[in-house]
């Protein structure tokens, strides 16, 4: 088991909201190094039951082995976008709350081997579920140069995307792109930068998120995930989701916007049985950031956003 795996974020905002001492079915949809469901399970006091669900059978395998003195944790490896058929499959019946700490966790992006950073050789992979089809490699080395471009402007935004899917292109007619380093130092070719400005970041940074973003869906997964949830969670049960970039963030706010208003006037989800009549509340009124305390302590936690809602009907 590895003791630094991940430091929890918004570990105690998560917990307030959930009110976990109410005891009750709790599920952790992000579980990465176990962090958010410990904190659950100390304060259920085994009056109810957390289930941590990840993608990635390295975390599933390294919080099982912190949280195994827990008899009322269960661990599931999983999609989150597939929400309602792994609820299904445990016959949960009543839903009190959960958390989606969205993103890949520090061990994910710290292990070269996992193909996300462009700070260490590897090859280039990404997935959060090695046992998933689809790689950056593919993506990289099979895409045409307009899904090139789209990507990197949708998921990166980054502004020279044409240049660096033209570039990908014609160096990739040399020799396949296969490594982290071989991709970054060909961004690094194409977008001129200053080492010296004080907000520098490495030119391959939005390229790589992008990738990243596109390899695990995490797009889909999380408008799937967050209806599916939503669809099964119980009257009162509460829904945190923690997002780090505007793109997931947009995502979560619309859907709890549009859930907030009378559903006889809602257009959105007119033919779907339960969210047309679902009704939530939301708990924060405006995002929710860490303290200044937390993102001194950690940096990871910098551009963490919270929205939590609860279900009224
Ligand atoms: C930011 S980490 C979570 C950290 C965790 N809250 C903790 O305190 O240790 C995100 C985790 O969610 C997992 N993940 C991301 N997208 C997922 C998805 N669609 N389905 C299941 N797990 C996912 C990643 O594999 C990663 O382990």
């Amino acid at each position: 088991m590895l003791e630094e795996y991940h430091i929890p974020v918004m570990l105690e905002e998560t917990i307030n909201f959930l009110e976990p001492w109410r005891g009750g079915t709790y599920i952790d949809c992000t579980l990465g190094g176990g962090g958010h469901s410990e904190g659950l399970l100390k304060k259920i006091n085994g009056n109810g039951n957390v289930i941590g669900i990840d993608r990635d059978l390295e975390a599933i395998e390294n919080a099982s082995c912190k949280l195994k003195n827990f008899r009322n944790f269960h661990a599931v490896k999983g999609a989150f976008g597939d929400i309602e058929n792994i609820i299904n499959s445990l016959d949960i019946k009543n839903l009190n709350g959960c958390i989606f700490d969205l993103g890949v966790s520090s061990h994910q992006l710290d292990e070269a081997k996992r193909g996300f950073s462009f700070r260490s050789e590897a090859e280039l992979d990404m997935r959060m579920d090695n046992e998933s089809s689809i790689t950056a490699y593919d993506i990289v080395n099979k895409s045409t140069e307009q899904e090139l471009k789209k990507i990197f402007w949708e998921y990166g935004e980054e502004r020279h995307s044409g240049r660096i899917a033209r570039t990908i292109v014609n160096e990739r007619q040399k020799e396949p792109i296969r490594t982290t380093l071989q991709l970054s130092s060909i961004i690094e070719r194409c977008i001129p930068t200053n080492k010296n400005l004080r907000h520098y970041i490495h030119p391959a940074t939005r390229v790589f998120m992008a990738l990243r973003i596109a390899v695990n869906d995490e797009l889909g997964q999380l408008s799937r995930g967050l209806e599916g949830i939503l669809r099964k969670m119980s009257i009162n049960g509460v829904v945190v989701v923690i997002s780090y970039h505007s793109l997931e963030d947009r995502i979560v706010k619309n859907i709890f916007r549009d859930l907030t208003s009378d559903p006889d006037i809602r257009e959105k989800y007119k033919k779907d049985d339960i969210l047309s009549k679902r009704l939530v509340r939301r708990l924060t009124k405006k995002v929710l950031l860490p303290s200044e305390e937390e993102q001194i302590k950690n940096p990871r936690a910098r551009s963490a956003k919270m929205r939590a809602i609860s279900v009224i009907s």
